[in-house]
């Protein structure tokens, strides 16, 4: 499909005001496992992943962490590779839009695009989505909200901006799309931008005069205004390319092979994108791919909107393989696919556990047994089985690689599971067991060999997938090197390599996973916990510590719901307080109004315990109250805390609780 023998990948680069989440990871996992396919195919790779730093959202949660926009992206930025390097995302360049060089390729571009004609001065009014970093059109918004940020108001904005004549590449686009059918993959996504071109296009805002957080707009044009944010953004696809501003050199990599982003941002990167490159006379990108979307119990995985899973948690104790192998099976070509803690685990019992951990045990195991280890030569005493297994081999390798080369890792991966799967049965049908017992030597040999040279050209097509556990089978096997040292190209030779080699009887590849005593579901954040996580992280970041550091972040299960850790009760502070005054609050029968000392200060609280004490009876005791709790006003009066008290399920039945023998006003109750 590409003609090229270099290849250029690209991922969207993530907005920096949240963590990685699972929606993030399976980007850059399918990006990654491309990226490994194309090298082991043997296309001289670069592979560009990053962060998108001059948001409005970056500005904002810095200053409500009291960082500058620069100190906070820092440390954002470091989570982000951290867990692309924890997930063994074979990036070669992870790019910031804060990058001198980005900002000089920013700046010289729009430069490009004001000399051609395609820049000029007006006044921006409507609706800015803060969550989308995008201006929408008023057509767009539904119900007055934005079509993927229902939950957020959009802002609305009136400033003096600089437009981008987009109005004038209708024509261009449309003609581009149709002559390079595979400018935009898959067909819908392409289909969908088609039909939104064909409406009409409008000159968009590409500047922004209330904000500095940016890149400064070229002095010579404006210097009191910042790029646009998708603006700056697009452009690290060329900087990463290595771009020579003031020159015609766009880059050694340039043009991208490949911009694999979300559905979400097809418009930015099918339209405005190479809109851009054409105003600035800069070729364009071969394929935008908008791959469809990781869901979580069926919802959208969003910190703005919903539930996320973090997927550093779930590598954390299974390691990486296992959620790259899951994410490519379970989200096909394209299309959405649903994330489940259940699903993982069968996956990998299944899949990883049963047919490959137990294929290479076996095979190890015998080689151990039958030929003390060593692989033995070939002997020339072949049957049809042999033939059938080695065929399919290679009918595996031809069929695998038109897959990965339609950018279809799922159904790669499916093709290549045949193989394992036929592996196991070349065991069953030719039985080395019976073949040892009868002294069939040279026969067993054979099967042996063919076994080994099965599971390291598996090996190899795995590697791209599962990187650590193709090379854990590597070493198993004895094998020199790696499995990607070898090449996937029409053939993929292994054979000359086997004979010989000696092999390592070792525990299971992949021990079995029990739901139960697992705590690989630990990664599950609900939306209550994200606003508690996010002052938490805030609060460590000031004190200077990334949060991968720490191992105490806000835990939440799938299947015990109910519980809550022991940091999340250690939130509630709860005192031993005084009742030095008690009254009714006038106008309601169930209202008390109370005056407590908490040793330290005196407050006041309002309990609905009317009903079941006396004011009189209330004063003097040692009751226990909740003294972090947020002010409320109830019936005009404040309340600051809340007493604790047992009642039963129809409030027929109510008691206070209180210390059963002295205890100092203000202690801890824990
Ligand atoms: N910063 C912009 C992209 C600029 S590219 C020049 C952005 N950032 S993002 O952090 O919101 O999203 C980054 C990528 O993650 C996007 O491609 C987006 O589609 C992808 N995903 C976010 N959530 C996702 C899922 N739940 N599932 C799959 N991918 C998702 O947009």
């Amino acid at each position: 499909m590409f003609s090229l023998a270099k290849f250029y990948i690209t991922t969207a680069i993530d907005y920096v005001n949240g963590n990685p989440h699972l929606g993030h990871a399976y980007e850059k996992i399918g990006a990654d496992v491309i990226a490994r396919f194309k090298r082991l195919a043997g296309y001289d790779t670069f592979f560009l992943t990053g962060t998108d730093e001059h948001s409005l959202n970056v500005a904002r949660q810095a200053e409500a962490e009291g960082l500058s926009a620069k100190e906070f992206c820092d440390i954002m930025a470091g989570s982000f590779r951290d867990a692309w390097d924890k997930l063994n995302i074979s990036y070669d360049r992870f790019i910031r839009t804060t990058d001198s060089d980005h900002i000089a390729t920013v700046q010289d571009i729009v430069r490009r695009a004001n000399e051609r004609g395609y820049i000029y001065k007006g006044t921006y009014s409507g609706y800015y989505c803060v969550s989308c970093e995008r201006f929408i059109e008023q057509g767009d918004l539904i119900e007055g909200k934005c079509p993927f940020h229902p939950s957020r108001e959009p802002e609305w904005l009136e400033e003096t901006n600089y437009f981008f004549a987009l109005s004038k590449f209708q024509e261009p686009l449309l003609r581009h799309i149709r002559e390079n059918p595979e400018f935009i993959m898959p067909v819908t996504r392409r289909n969908e931008v088609v039909n939104r071109i064909k409406e009409g296009l409008q000159d968009v805002s590409m500047s922004r005069s209330t904000l500095t957080w940016g890149v400064p707009f070229p002095r010579e044009i404006d210097d009191n205004q910042v790029v646009y944010v998708w603006f700056d953004a697009l452009i690290n696809y060329l900087t990463g390319a290595g771009y020579v501003p003031g020159t015609d050199e766009f880059g050694k990599w340039w043009p991208a092979s490949l911009h694999y982003i979300g559905k979400d941002i097809t418009w930015f990167h099918c339209v405005i994108w190479p809109a851009t490159l054409m105003a600035a006379g800069v070729p364009l990108p071969e394929t935008i791919f908008g791959h469809g979307f990781v869901t979580f119990k069926g919802a959208k995985m969003s910190k703005s909107e919903g539930v996320v899973v973090d997927p550093l948690k779930v590598t954390d104790s299974l390691g990486a393989d296992p959620l790259r192998f899951y994410l490519m099976k379970v989200v096909p070509h394209g299309q959405d696919g649903d994330f489940s803690f259940e699903g993982l685990a069968e996956a990998y019992n299944a899949d990883l556990a049963n047919d490959l951990g137990n294929l290479v045990n076996r095979t190890t195991a015998m080689v151990e047994k039958y030929f003390n280890g060593k692989v033995p030569p070939p002997t020339g005493v072949a049957d049809s089985l042999d033939e059938e297994l080695k065929a399919l081999g290679a009918d595996v390798a031809r069929k695998a690689r038109e897959k990965m080369e339609e950018l279809d890792p799922t159904s790669a991966l499916s093709e290549l599971w045949s193989l394992i799967t036929a592996a196991n049965k070349y065991i069953e049908d030719s039985a080395p067991w019976v073949l040892a017992r009868e002294g069939k030597r040279e026969r067993l040999a054979t099967v042996m060999l063919n076994l080994v040279e099965a599971i390291s050209k598996g090996a190899v097509m795995l590697s791209p997938f599962i990187p650590d556990s193709s090379q854990r089978i590597w070493d198993v096997l004895g094998l020199p090197g790696k499995p990607e040292d070898i090449r996937w190209g029409e053939n993929l030779e292994v054979a000359s390599l086997l004979p010989g080699i000696s092999v390592t009887k070792t525990g299971p590849l992949f021990p079995r996973l029990d739901m139960e005593t697992s705590d690989f579901t630990a990664g599950e954040f609900h939306l209550a916990e994200l606003a508690q996580e996010k002052k938490k992280e805030g609060r460590k970041r000031q004190a200077g510590l990334s949060e991968n550091n720490s191992a105490d972040t806000v835990k939440g299960e799938a299947d015990v719901s109910d519980l809550i850790s022991i940091d999340e009760f250690a939130r509630l502070d709860l005192r031993v307080a005084e009742v030095i005054a008690a009254e009714r609050v006038a106008g309601t029968d169930k209202l008390v109004r109370l005056e407590i000392d908490l040793g330290t200060e005196r407050r006041q609280i309002v309990a609905g315990i009317a009903q079941f004490y006396a004011p009189d009876e209330l004063v003097g005791k040692h009751i226990v109250v909740v003294a972090n709790l947020e002010p409320a006003r109830i019936r005009g009066i404040e309340s600051r805390g809340m007493l604790l008290a047992g009642s039963t399920e129809d409030r027929k039945e109510l008691a206070i609780i209180t210390v059963d023998k002295p205890l100092a006003k203000g202690a801890r109750v824990r």
